[in-house]
């Protein structure tokens, strides 16, 4: 038997609280003017304390499983990327598998940093296609305020928190217009380790550490290996950039998002853009960008859509869905 995994819904969560540039340039030496323009983030979403990465995820989650008009009982693949997460251990997604009434398959977090969200889709696509589950709920779930030095202007400014889910069922059925995901692809280059990191963690310092990078290695970094991983997947579907309806591209700098775009040939009006009003929320950031044009009716029903991302390791990815 053949499947093919199906988008059958989509959800967000972005924390109350939210702070501009304005109120960045008041504690840094930094402006509004700055910001905008060397990245195109306007302000950022940040968490409450006591508000968890599980708490957004799964809030996320629940708006996905209402779009689909199903439970947490349906669910037999329950994927969490996060850079962030609660706890050391358990994974984030056993807690929110819990929280959300799933109460068979399995659920396990992933660790990409800012590729996370497509590792998750491409991971939980696999298991789909082979048979091993029926129905995955993959979440970008992201603190990421909790592990920047903010008084470090270089990275502060750059990132949110939030979360996005995307629900996925196997299907048998020839599905009308092709509908599905078509490919993923993923790609790492532990060479660059330090390049993108946090300088913590549980083997190394016992401590959680904080955000520091080479800014302008990984700018270039991301609209190189972006471009060849684009290219990498159009081309394995015999496609090219003029079948695309809409980009939704990792949200971490303009610059980056328009590069792409110019590469493509796209016209802007086809690329999703948040970075705006949610800056780089790492793992989230595509699915956040997919709710986003998805609720508002942007992104639809048969319409082709290309997901990609770069993060920490390096790694990233790209996948291709037709919604
Ligand atoms: N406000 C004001 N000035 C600043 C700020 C700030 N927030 N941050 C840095 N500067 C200063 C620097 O100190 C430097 O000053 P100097 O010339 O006196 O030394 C000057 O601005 C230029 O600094 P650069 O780092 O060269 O600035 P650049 O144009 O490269 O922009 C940025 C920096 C925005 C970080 C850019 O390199 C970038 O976006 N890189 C990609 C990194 C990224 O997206 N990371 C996210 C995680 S990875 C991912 O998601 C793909």
């Amino acid at each position: 038997m053949r499947y093919r995994s199906i988008v059958a819904g989509c959800g967000s969560y972005l924390p109350e609280r939210i702070v501009t540039n304005d109120e960045l340039a008041q504690r840094l030496d930094t402006s509004d003017e700055w910001i905008v323009q060397r990245t195109g983030i306007r302000q950022r979403h940040v968490a409450a304390s006591g508000e968890l990465c599980s708490d957004l995820a799964r809030r996320a989650a629940q708006g996905a499983l209402a779009s689909a008009g199903m439970t947490g009982r349906d669910l037999d693949l329950l994927i969490v990327a996060t850079t962030t997460p609660d706890n050391t251990f358990p994974a984030t997604a056993a807690k929110v598998q819990g929280q959300l009434g799933m109460i068979q398959g399995c659920a396990f977090d992933i660790q990409a940093v800012c590729s996370g969200f497509i590792y998750g889709l491409a991971v939980a696509d696999n298991f789909l296609k082979t048979g091993q589950a029926r129905s995955a709920m993959v979440i970008g779930a992201e603190t990421f305020s909790r592990i920047l030095d903010w008084s470090d202007r270089g990275t502060c400014v750059l990132f949110g928190d939030g979360a996005g889910a995307v629900l996925l069922q196997a299907s048998t059925k020839a599905e009308p217009g092709d509908r599905g995901i078509l490919s993923t692809h993923l790609h790492s280059d532990g060479r660059d380790y330090e390049m993108l990191m946090v300088d913590g963690g549980p083997s190394s310092t016992q401590t959680t550490g904080v955000v520091h990078m080479d800014g302008r290695e990984v700018f270039r970094n991301a609209v190189n290996r972006l471009a060849e991983v684009v290219d990498e997947a159009l081309t394995a579907n015999h496609l090219t950039a003029a079948d695309v309806d809409w980009l939704v591209p990792h949200q971490a700098n303009r610059r980056i998002i328009d590069s792409m775009g110019r590469k493509l040939g796209l016209d802007p009006s086809k690329v999703v853009v948040t970075i705006d009003h949610h800056a780089n929320t790492s793992a989230a950031s595509v699915p956040l960008a997919l709710a986003e044009a998805v609720g508002d009716g942007r992104i639809k029903p048969g319409q082709l859509v290309l997901m990609e991302a770069m993060g920490g390791g390096l790694t990233w990815g790209a996948g291709l869905v037709r919604w």
